[in-house]
């Protein structure tokens, strides 16, 4: 694989924080119309990425970051630590990756009949200069197989009947999953936007689809919630103080609901392949679900038959960004399996909850879902 990934992904991430602090505005600014949040009426300074929701915009960012081994700042302003409008400066860099961005899709336009064949990774693969001269270790070594790989090899003479069987009975069995009907759970939430500390977070989900999660960071909370049809985020390291969550991201936040009460995955798709592949040398089964004109999530099923990952992609104008979601130490909470560590990583961040309570079947207040308040911090004292 590339060489000096990992570090230039840890090294990456440290800055992602001090780049995202501060991007919201202070109590007593005035927030922006949050409809329609398009990038270019939200940020001062796009000449490319038009158009596009503010959340794909920031995935945009995330792939830039992702496919050259780069920070924020390796692009933007150093200013961008203090004050959120350096990122509308333009530097040397940001005038080079405009540049590439257009390249790319001429690429796409004028070889690939406007499929986005080419993104920023297919050359850069994890480097700010992409290699030139073939690599012989990777001509002669072993083939490393990557089990997030959005295109699976399926087993045609397969069904995912079985697989969801054994899912739902190391879960507890479908009776016992019938009658968990909500949940409150509380624990720690820590990842980049913390500093890597951790901070309480407390989840709520009814069933079949609602979701909220409340992160109590030290400067207020970051609300997350999805209602059975809509999905927003206020949260401090976001780029606004309210954001609706769109394509991708709205299909995720809506299969994190779904996945509290997970009887209801299997029906959730259209379609279901399966295939398989190796987790950390252990086998795991992969479900690949799939619903017309949306990119497909894959579910990975370990020897005992409990999930173990997830992976989406959400689609962006600069190519398709992969989110992915390890599942550990299912615990027995009223007959049922719940993982109470989650860890998403995504292109421009991750974190991990680990939580300490879950209370089933709490009667909860269906209007706990609805559009969350803008994030405001508390006025200065
Ligand atoms: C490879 C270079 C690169 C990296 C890395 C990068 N950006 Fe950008 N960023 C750009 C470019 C290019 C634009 C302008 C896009 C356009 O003109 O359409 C931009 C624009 C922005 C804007 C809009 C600023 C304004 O007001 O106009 C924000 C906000 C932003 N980036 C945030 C981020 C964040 C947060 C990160 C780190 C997660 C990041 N960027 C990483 C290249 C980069
Ligand atoms: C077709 C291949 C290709 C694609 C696609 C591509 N790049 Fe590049 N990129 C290059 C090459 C080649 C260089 C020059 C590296 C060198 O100077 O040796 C480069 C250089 C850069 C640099 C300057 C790096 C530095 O500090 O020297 C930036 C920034 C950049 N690319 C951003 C992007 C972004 C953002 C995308 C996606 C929108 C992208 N590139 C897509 C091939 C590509």
């Amino acid at each position: 694989m590339q060489f000096g990934w990992r570090s230039a992904i840890a090294g990456a991430m440290g800055t992602v924080i001090v780049c995202l602090v501060g991007l919201v505005p202070a109590a007593g600014q005035v927030a922006p119309d949050e409809n329609p949040q398009l990038s270019d009426t939200v940020f001062k300074n796009v000449q490319i990425l038009k158009g596009i929701p503010v959340d794909e915009f920031m995935d945009a960012m995330g792939m830039f970051s992702s496919a050259l081994g780069y920070d924020c700042s390796n692009c933007h302003a150093e200013e961008i630590r203090v004050n959120r409008d350096a990122f509308a400066v333009t530097t040397p860099a940001i005038r080079r990756a405009r540049g590439m961005i257009e390249m790319m899709n001429t690429l796409n336009r004028t070889y690939f009949g406007g499929q986005p064949r080419v993104s920023c990774f297919t050359c850069h693969r994890g480097s700010y200069r992409p290699e030139i001269v073939p690599n012989l270790a990777l001509q002669y070594g072993d083939i490393m197989d990557d089990p997030n790989a959005m295109v699976i090899f399926p087993d045609r003479k397969a069904s995912a009947d079985p697989v969801f069987e054994k899912y739902l009975r190391a879960l507890g069995g479908p009776e016992r999953l019938a009658q968990l009907t909500s949940f409150v759970a509380t624990g720690t939430y820590s990842g980049f936007n913390t500093g890597g500390g951790e901070v309480p977070v407390e989840i709520v989900a009814r069933a079949p689809d609602q979701r909220i999660q409340i992160v109590h960071m030290p400067d207020g909370n970051g609300v997350k919630t999805y209602d059975g049809r809509n999905g927003w985020v206020a949260e401090p390291w976001r780029p606004v103080p309210l954001m609706p969550l769109t394509g991708g991201n709205l299909a995720g936040v809506r299969l994190e609901a779904l996945m509290s009460f997970p009887a209801g995955i299997q029906k959730a798709f259209s379609q279901w392949q399966v295939s398989s592949t190796t987790i950390d040398d252990r086998p795991v089964q992969i479900l690949q679900g799939t619903n017309a004109g949306q990119p497909p999530v894959n579910l990975y099923f370990d020897e005992s038959g409990l999930l173990t990952r997830q992976v989406r992609w959400n689609k962006t104008a600069v190519g398709t960004v992969p989110t992915q979601t390890d599942y550990a130490d299912y615990r027995d909470v009223g007959g049922v399996k719940i993982p109470f560590r989650t860890i998403v990583s995504w292109t421009d961040g991750q974190n991990t909850i680990a939580l300490s309570e879950v209370r089933p079947n709490v009667p909860i207040d269906p209007a706990r879902f609805v559009k969350p308040a803008p994030f405001r911090r508390p006025e200065p004292r």
